[in-house]
């Protein structure tokens, strides 16, 4: 393990140790392991956090964009616009569900879906548009739900890596039809295992994916529609409730942390290094805290040799990714999001960073760079 890792699960169990153990023997305790009364609890909790009327939980949060999707009717045949720099469950959960991915280029400050491209990628067959709150910067939600009015379309969130987000103080996930969130160990709330869950205000949706993540049955083995399992367990439940009551002060942290950083390398003034843009209106949660730098692969491994861990996310656009190569129009381009692949380089962000560390990278960092203007 490097000595400063990306994030630090065992650190976060440590500092809610007593807590986690006792909600972990309470489901040993009942007995009960698969939805539950913690699922429940846990269900209307996120709804109350992000200010919707129903939460249902679900395996992962490819599920929950999967479902989302088909209990919104997207189905073969139509078109889904999403951005073309994302983890590839984005677009994988549309395909999923027989529709065809458009992707739009990104806006090179946020890294979010360029809002000024998307009206140029709607089509007759287009249905709906899936913003993606990409390393915990919410999309221009306002922006997105105008065009979604003007063209009839749905709106699914991923907001996978953006839980406790605000636009003009509202929830991502409050914004569209639905919006996924992720429970994978390193998000912002992360469970012990995998899950996720979707987000509504939409009776219809909230019913639908309750019937859908439980092969469809009403009723114990009657089946009036073909579902799948994807529920999410007791345990895991009860680990996220106890992670959910700490997750405003984690988020907190996580910006304080970014502050840090931002100012600290303000002080190097590097001019191929750019820090994270926040946008007017927007609370950026940083599940990321991703710089861009023109000598990326050169500056990661000098902070791998340090005992630095830095990752890239992503280092391929999803356009480029084979395994969507039949969906993909070969006409389009998107440069700026090629851009960022060759830049972008995440720094360790995880609410139980010090300030000592954050300042250890950014010396590491101005060492990488420019050795001459270390902080003294
Ligand atoms: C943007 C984005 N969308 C979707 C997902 C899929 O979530 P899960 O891993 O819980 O299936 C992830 C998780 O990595 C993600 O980062």
């Amino acid at each position: 393990m490097p000595t400063i890792p990306l994030v630090d699960l065992q650190a976060q169990y440590r500092s809610i140790k007593t807590e986690i153990d006792a909600a972990i023997q309470g489901v040993l305790d009942r007995g009960q392991f698969i939805l539950g009364p913690e699922v429940e609890a846990l269900e209307q909790e996120v709804a109350v956090a992000c200010g919707t009327r129903y939460a249902v939980a679900v395996a992962s949060g490819t599920d929950a964009l999967e479902l989302s999707l088909r209990a919104c009717g997207i189905t073969t045949g139509d078109e889904v616009i999403t951005t073309a720099y994302s983890f590839f469950a984005t677009a994988e959960a549309i395909v999923a569900v027989g529709a065809t991915p458009v992707f739009v280029d990104i806006d090179p400050l946020t890294y979010n879906l360029d809002l000024r491209r998307l009206e140029s990628h709607i089509t007759p067959k287009t249905r709906a548009l899936l913003p993606v709150h990409l390393y915990g910067h919410p999309c221009a939600m306002d922006q997105v739900m105008a065009i979604a009015k003007q063209h009839h379309l749905r709106v699914v969130e991923d907001c996978a890596q953006a839980i406790g987000a605000r636009y003009r103080a509202q929830a991502v996930g409050a914004f569209g039809d639905a919006g996924a969130l992720s429970f994978f160990p390193s998000k912002n709330l992360g469970g012990y295992g995998d899950g996720g869950m979707v987000v509504t205000s939409d009776p219809a949706i909230a019913d639908q994916i309750r019937l859908l993540r439980t092969h469809g049955s009403q009723g114990k083995y009657w089946h009036v529609a073909l579902g799948t399992n994807s529920r999410l367990d007791e345990l895991q439940a009860a680990i996220l409730r106890v992670k959910l009551r700490h997750l405003d002060r984690w988020n907190a942290t996580r910006r304080h942390h970014a502050t840090r950083y931002t100012e600290q390398l303000a002080k190097l003034s590097l001019p191929e290094l750019v820090v994270p843009t926040v946008v007017p209106h927007a609370e950026h949660v940083y599940h990321q805290y991703t710089v861009r730098v023109t000598q990326r692969d050169q500056l990661k491994e000098s902070l791998t040799q340090a005992g630095i861990s830095a990752q890239v996310y992503y280092p391929s656009i999803l356009p480029a990714q084979p395994a969507l190569a039949p969906c993909v129009s070969r006409s389009r381009s998107y440069p700026e999001a090629e851009q960022a692949c060759h830049q972008v380089l995440s720094l360790p962000m995880f609410p139980e960073l010090s300030g000592e560390t954050i300042d250890q990278i950014v010396r590491q960092i101005a060492r990488a760079l420019h050795p001459s203007r270390l902080p003294a």
